[in-house]
């Protein structure tokens, strides 16, 4: 691989054409694609910098241990296989390049060759051509014999993207962290499911509620969205179709979705989950011109610029297996505002 060179595969979900559909849907519908909030590479560098301010991660709240304890339980669990590992959603890819470092420890400690797991593939996969990009590079720095192949794709409209990932007969580690919150659990989890065949493990984070009432949970992590970065990085979108923060305010609220559909009430009502939300409310009237389409928002309209779930690990049980999936294992850090779990296809 030159190093001026990044050979970037671009799934039909991220063509030009059908960005430009998925852009002026989101401004016709005033419901924002999550993905036009990392779509700029000023967007990018904006949700970087806010993942280093505000993420637990930086933070002594034992994160980095839970992450280890995590990464290490799957990679025994890998026993001596090899895996490709494909990160969906990987973001700057530090977690990856985090699971390689303990993967090498691994090697090195154990004498014995047939106990070691080897990687044999990394795959970055990314609505963001800049992020896919950066988590491929950062992982080539440090392991530069490793096969990398990033690849740009809407993991929302992705059910062939296997088959441009050959198989190598061994296992496939899938990671999925922070991703979780900005999906409905209906969309995103029967997508993860065909990710999985028997022996692949699945590994992600999701944001939990704290403490052991749901609702006050939640309360005590607003301020982490309530706040001027999250609220410049949402701001963006709008900015580049010419609205500022004159034609409207963002406010961030809790809401709970409808309950799922079930005969049982009481089941429904315990597992229906709560998002923190950020709407625009459209103060002066706007006109806007998308793709030649004018469209037109009225004062008092609202703008739905983004939500995140926020599980309990009950919660997070409850809606794998609804989705044939199970939880191995799972780590909550000290704070309990995030969850890991080691999953797999049910039994
Ligand atoms: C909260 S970040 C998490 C990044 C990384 N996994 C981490 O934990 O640091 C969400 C990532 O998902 C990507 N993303 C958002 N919507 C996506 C979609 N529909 N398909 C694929 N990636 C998406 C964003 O570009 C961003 O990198």
């Amino acid at each position: 691989m030159q190093n001026n060179i990044e050979h970037v595969y671009f799934h039909a979900s991220q063509f030009p054409e059908q960005l430009a559909h998925e852009y002026e849907t989101s401004f016709i519908q005033r419901r924002i694609n999550h993905k036009f909030h990392y779509h700029t590479t000023h967007q990018s560098q904006q949700w970087l910098d806010l993942h280093q301010a505000y993420s637990p991660v930086q933070e002594g709240q034992g994160y980095q241990q839970a992450y280890q304890q995590c990464l290490h339980t799957a990679l025994d669990a890998l026993s001596h296989r090899t895996f490709d590992l494909i990160s969906l959603g990987c973001g700057g890819g530090e977690k990856e390049v985090l699971l390689h470092n303990l993967l090498t420890q691994t090697q090195h400690a154990k004498q014995d060759v047939n106990k070691r797991p080897t990687m044999t593939s990394y795959y970055p996969v990314d609505v963001s051509p800049a992020l896919a990009i950066t988590a491929a590079r950062k992982m080539r720095q440090q392991y530069p014999e490793l096969p990398i192949q990033p690849i740009v794709c809407d993991l929302l409209h992705t059910d062939d993207l296997l088959s441009y990932i050959p198989g190598n007969n061994g296992a496939r580690m899938i990671t999925f962290f922070g991703m979780i919150p900005n999906f409905t659990p209906a969309a995103i989890l029967p997508i993860l499911n065909q990710f999985l065949s028997p022996g692949d493990l699945l590994l992600f984070s999701a944001n939990l509620a704290p403490g052991k009432d749901y609702a006050l949970g939640i309360q005590t992590v607003l301020p982490q969205y309530d706040n001027a970065s999250t609220k410049g990085w949402l701001m963006s979108v709008l900015r580049d179709v010419g609205i500022n923060t004159d034609d409207g305010d963002i406010t961030v609220t809790v809401d709970t979705d409808t309950a799922e559909p079930t005969h049982n009430t009481q089941t429904s009502e315990k597992t229906a989950l709560k998002k923190i939300c950020a709407h625009f409310t459209i103060r002066r009237a706007v006109k806007l011109t998308i793709n030649n389409k004018t469209i037109h928002w009225q004062p008092g309209e609202r703008v739905q610029l983004f939500f995140s779930y926020r599980y309990t690990t009950p919660l997070v049980k409850h809606y794998l297996q609804q989705h044939g999936m199970q939880v191995l294992h799972s780590w909550e850090f000290n704070n309990q505002e995030e969850g890991l779990y080691l999953c797999q296809q049910a039994t």
